[in-house]
């Protein structure tokens, strides 16, 4: 049995499936991810501000224009729609599977393709939080270049910037599936920022499966690793789960 095949008998054999997933599901819905030699971290801002110190509460707090300009161009992707990746774990729950699926994306893809738990670990950019704790979709606030207003209170981005703490009922769900779960299927992130990478270590199992391009500081430690494109990868699988 090659390892596809093993992996994809696992899924047939497997009734709690979690998911943990990251930029790499959604480059292939043409949106950057964040480390590659494409990467939006490999972008600095025109005063030379690398993107990566952009994304933090205080550079949003000292900079609300430029934070705004930057979220608007290359953090929004309203047209990009969910592709085979996103699919496959659709797929999986309509077969009977009880999937949950815990994303480091902010682009509510998994949810357009129709996931039904989807557990956003660092927010969603279609979404905004009122001063007082509300949340409302994007478009229904009132944007200028430096601000944001629903209803007359000053919102913001419903998303995680660095310097601010995840959801801790969304962590909590998150380690409660990972660590229920039969198998654990990991897609797409380079396993660099933490807490989300340390999750994998609240899995039980011995199912564990990384899917992605580049190899990781942590892809010792799955059972199954696969070093390729998760379009391509899931096409072979969804062969055998077909078959
Ligand atoms: P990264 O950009 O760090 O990693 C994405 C990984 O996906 C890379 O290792 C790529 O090799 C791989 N990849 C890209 N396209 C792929 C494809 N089609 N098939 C298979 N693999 C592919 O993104 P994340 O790990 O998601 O946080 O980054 C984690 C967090 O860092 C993000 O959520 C973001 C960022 O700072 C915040 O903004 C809070």
């Amino acid at each position: 049995m090659d390892a596809v095949e093993c992996a994809a008998k696992w899924f047939q054999t497997s009734q709690k499936v979690a998911v943990i997933t990251g930029a790499g599901i959604s480059t292939e819905s043409g949106i950057p991810d964040f480390r590659s030699g494409e990467g939006l971290y490999n972008e600095e801002t025109e005063q030379g501000i690398p993107m990566e110190d952009v994304l933090s509460w205080s550079f949003f707090s000292e900079h609300p224009r430029e934070f705004y300009r930057l979220f608007n161009e290359k953090l929004l992707f309203p047209d990009a729609r969910p592709n085979t990746g996103h699919f496959f774990l659709k797929r999986l729950e309509d077969a009977g599977h009880d999937v949950t699926i815990i994303t480091q994306n902010i682009d509510g893809l998994h949810q357009k393709a129709g996931s039904t738990r989807v557990l956003e670990l660092h927010g969603n950019a279609g979404k905004i939080i009122t001063e007082y704790g509300s949340e409302k979709s994007l478009d229904e606030a009132v944007r200028d270049e430096k601000e944001m207003r629903v209803d007359g209170e000053w919102a913001r981005p419903a998303i995680t910037l660095y310097g601010e703490a995840l959801d801790r009922k969304v962590l909590q769900e998150s380690v409660q599936a990972i660590s229920e779960a039969d198998i654990l299927l990991v897609m797409g992130t380079s396993l660099n920022v933490y807490p989300a990478a340390g999750l994998i270590f609240e899995y039980n199992g011995n199912r564990s499966v990384l899917v992605n391009r580049e190899g990781t500081p942590l892809s010792d430690g799955f059972a199954c690793v696969f070093s390729r494109p998760i379009g391509e990868w899931v096409e072979e699988v969804q062969q055998y789960l077909d078959a």
